[in-house]
């Protein structure tokens, strides 16, 4: 389980360290950053898919997704007696994201190559220090791997070994560094996030891939787009909890049923509610429910992921249907680590009243994304390494 996000210098994350729960909702009027702490936490992930500076070149490159303010707003400039200006930089302009969990912790900086780089690729942003630590935030005896630009070095007893002397500047560590000989933990904590589950936006368009029958095979886990939903389905029923599926059905649609048909090897899905002659197929569905019936799958997978982020999981959902996804959330946090990015009132509310709801509203100071109500004190501890 994560224990802590921290974010700096990305868009309007300019320095943030966030407290994290077993359920986590993130909330906060439009513009306060909520999608900004989802694609971070997106980008975190892509380090150990190997694709990190394409995701950042897609975004547009290191230039438009920095921080676009100065490096401090001072008083006076808060107080408007000074206009809102640069200044000398006293920090190397730098992007950096990193998470401490139960077992480990990992941080990534990302700045600009050096000038002279003869590079065609010389807008491309550079990995300039990772570190990976035991314990929730970085401290030098608890640093078990410290890369710094082409170097990289583990912990050997008290002593270090240097593990590597040439990394390429645009890859990371879990590409570069993953093997059980020279770091082990690399290894593990790339497979770890790399179970790590994001749902954003299932399309529901008569294109989707979710409305038509698709080839099957046993799916433990829905994929991102939700194609393989009754393949996935089918999957719950054979070594999921059924029963627990069938009542997700019933508390959002009571009286309907759904059914798994197989036509040489394609998988579809019928839903059949009171008052119809015949099911329908996903083809037919509303975009609500065919929305609602991929978030029951995604939420029933029988392998859980370490970490399920949902964004803004309330679209084209009838307001009257939130208290059940929030049960369904809910529900799925008992066996994952689950964010969920929502502006829909009866879903913050319903998600609020969970005891242990950890609820991070955003909001924005002079363009600056800040936590409503953190003081100093409440913010985790948190060291990012040097390069
Ligand atoms: N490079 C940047 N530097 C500083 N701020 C930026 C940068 N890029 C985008 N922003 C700010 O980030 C904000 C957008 O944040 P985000 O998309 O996370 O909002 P949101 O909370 O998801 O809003 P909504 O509810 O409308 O989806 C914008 O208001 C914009 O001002
Ligand atoms: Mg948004």
């Amino acid at each position: 389980m994560l224990s802590t996000l921290a974010i700096a210098n990305y868009r309007s994350l300019r320095s943030i360290t966030l407290p994290l729960g077993r359920l986590n909702l993130i909330t906060g009027a439009n513009g306060s950053g909520k999608s900004n702490l989802y694609r971070a936490l997106r980008l975190l992930a892509e380090t150990a898919q190997g694709n990190v500076v394409s995701a950042l070149a897609r975004e547009g490159g290191l230039r438009t997704t920095l921080w676009a303010g100065p490096e401090h707003i001072s008083p006076r400039m808060q107080r408007g007696d000074v206009p809102i200006q640069g200044g000398p930089r006293h920090e190397s302009l730098a992007l950096k994201l990193g998470f401490a969990a139960d077992d480990f912790g990992y941080a990534i900086d990302f700045g600009f190559p050096k000038p002279s780089s003869q590079s065609a690729f010389s807008l491309d942003p550079e990995i300039k220090s990772e570190a990976i630590w035991a314990g929730p935030f970085l401290r030098l005896p608890s640093v078990l791997v410290d890369r710094r630009g082409a170097m990289a070095r583990t912990r050997d007893g008290r002593n270090w070994r240097i593990v590597a002397e040439h990394l390429n500047a645009f890859e990371s560590i879990f590409t570069q560094l993953a093997d059980p000989e020279r770091a082990s933990e690399v290894l593990s904590l790339r497979e770890s996030i790399r179970a790590w589950r994001f749902y954003d936006h299932f399309r529901s368009d008569v294109d989707a891939p979710a409305r038509w029958a698709q080839l099957g095979t046993r799916t433990p886990v829905l994929s991102h787009d939700g194609r393989d939903l009754a393949a996935a389905w089918q999957t719950i029923r054979e070594i999921g909890d059924v029963g627990s599926l069938d009542a997700a059905v019933q508390d959002a649609f009571p009286g309907a049923e759904v059914a798994i048909t197989v036509d040489e090897g394609r998988f579809g899905l019928l839903f059949s509610q009171p008052g119809l002659l015949r099911s329908l197929s996903t083809a037919e569905l509303s975009d609500g429910t065919l929305r609602y019936l991929l978030w029951i799958a995604a939420l029933h997978t029988p392998r859980p992921p370490p970490l399920m982020v949902l964004n803004e999981p309330e679209t084209s959902l009838h307001p009257d249907l939130l208290p059940a996804l929030a049960r369904l959330i809910v529900q799925a946090a008992k066996r994952s680590q689950v964010w969920v990015v929502s502006h829909a009132p009866r879903l913050i509310e319903a998600l609020e009243s969970v005891p242990d709801c950890n609820v991070i509203r955003l909001e924005k100071d002079f363009s600056q994304t800040q936590i409503v109500g953190q003081r100093m004190l409440d913010e985790p501890a948190w060291h990012w390494p040097e390069r």
